[in-house]
């Protein structure tokens, strides 16, 4: 089948670091991306890595979400869209608590501005970007699908749990929507091939880019944020899952959902590994990974940070028929390799 043939999936943050490890494996899954990106936390050389892996030259339009005369266009022009991944947004926490009228309008703008295109396109499936935060420190680990939200603590964080509640209710009311909401624990790791990984522009806020600069000797030693914490070793506990196995989660979702009956229906899943590991364990897997040693030392607690939360992923295998298969090592070794390649360029 050419690609010209196969389901068209419109990728919005499409060369992000999430964004454009989900692409590759679209295209390794028979679909075709149709990559929508405004470039403002990413590179138009993206598609220069995807075409090395992809073969081919892949579409972006580079509109804002916000835009909706611009999205209009692209789902006119751009063939019969199968579906919808939903990325684009701001997503660094301290940033969104200085520029709180940025992140809602950006991301809470995005989501709207495109619900409702979809809707008046007759384009039924979508994929939402949620996030672990929307569950604050849980009492109980690990968390499932059913813990309770808490209250946000950053303005970042209720833009997930905003965006999750307007999704909700469309569908309530009966729109002809079919959703998956995605909860992210901590992705990490890159494209085996260097091609494509986690863009540090700006300054990196964190833990494997910091790992990674640390490594490169592109800063100093890497501070740990505490090591007071109510956890073996002392140091906050999370789920680090890599970036491919969250891709492939994406296309599990929509292929699960093309499967479902018409009308409409959201549910939600966590995507992690299941583990939980301190900051000090993901150091010790980086060096262990690469055979690099990376300067340590312990600072103060990072505020707004939580002490620990890892996934149980359960229901995403029952019903996706998805898991996470790849190493914590692994993802270094790829985090890595990336940022090698960035040295070289
Ligand atoms: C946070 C958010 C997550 C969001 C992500 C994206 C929470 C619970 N999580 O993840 O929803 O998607 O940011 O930006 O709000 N660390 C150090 N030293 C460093 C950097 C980090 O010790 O220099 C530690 C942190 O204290 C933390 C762990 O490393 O325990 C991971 O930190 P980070 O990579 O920033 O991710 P989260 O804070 O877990």
């Amino acid at each position: 089948m050419s690609f010209r043939d196969r389901p068209r999936i419109l990728v919005t943050g499409g060369t992000g670091f999430i964004g454009s490890h989900t692409v590759v494996d679209l295209v390794e899954q028979g679909f075709e991306p149709v990559l929508v990106d405004d470039l403002s936390n990413s590179e138009r050389s993206v598609l220069d890595g995807l075409e090395a892996i992809c073969g081919r030259r892949l579409e972006l339009h580079e509109i804002d979400c916000r835009d909706r005369a611009a999205l209009d266009r692209v789902l006119r022009e751009a063939g019969p869209i199968a579906g919808v991944i939903h990325f684009a947004a701001a997503k660094a926490v301290g940033e969104s608590q200085r520029r709180p009228l940025h992140y809602y309008s950006n991301n809470l703008g995005s989501l709207l501005t495109l619900v409702e295109a979809m809707i008046e396109h007759g384009v039924r499936d979508l994929v939402f970007s949620s996030s672990c935060t929307v569950y604050g420190q849980p009492g109980q680990l690990p968390v499932t699908e059913d813990t309770p939200l808490a209250e946000p603590a950053s303005v970042y964080g209720a833009t997930k749990q905003i965006g999750e509640r307007i999704l909700r209710d469309v569908v309530a009311s009966g729109a002809s929507l079919r959703v998956t909401l995605l909860r992210y624990f901590n992705p990490i790791g890159a494209h085996p091939s260097a091609r494509i990984g986690e863009l540090p522009l700006g300054d990196p806020q964190n833990l494997v880019p910091i790992i990674l600069q640390s490594a490169a000797g592109l800063r100093g030693p890497i501070r740990i944020f505490g090591d007071d914490w109510n956890t073996p070793d002392g140091t906050c506990i999370r789920d680090y899952i890599h970036v491919l196995d969250l891709a492939a989660a994406h296309v599990k979702s929509l292929e699960w959902m093309a499967r479902q009956a018409e009308g409409s229906l959201i549910e939600v899943f966590n995507v992690g590994t299941g583990r939980g590991r301190s900051v000090q364990e993901a150091l010790d897997a980086f060096e262990r990974a690469t055979g690099r040693r990376v300067e340590r030392e312990v600072g103060p607690r990072r505020p707004g940070d939580i002490e620990q939360i890892f996934a149980a992923c359960e229901k995403a295998e029952r019903t996706l028929g998805w898991k996470a298969t790849r190493s914590i090592e692994e993802a270094m070794r790829d985090a890595w390799a990336w940022q090698e390649a960035l040295g070289r360029r």
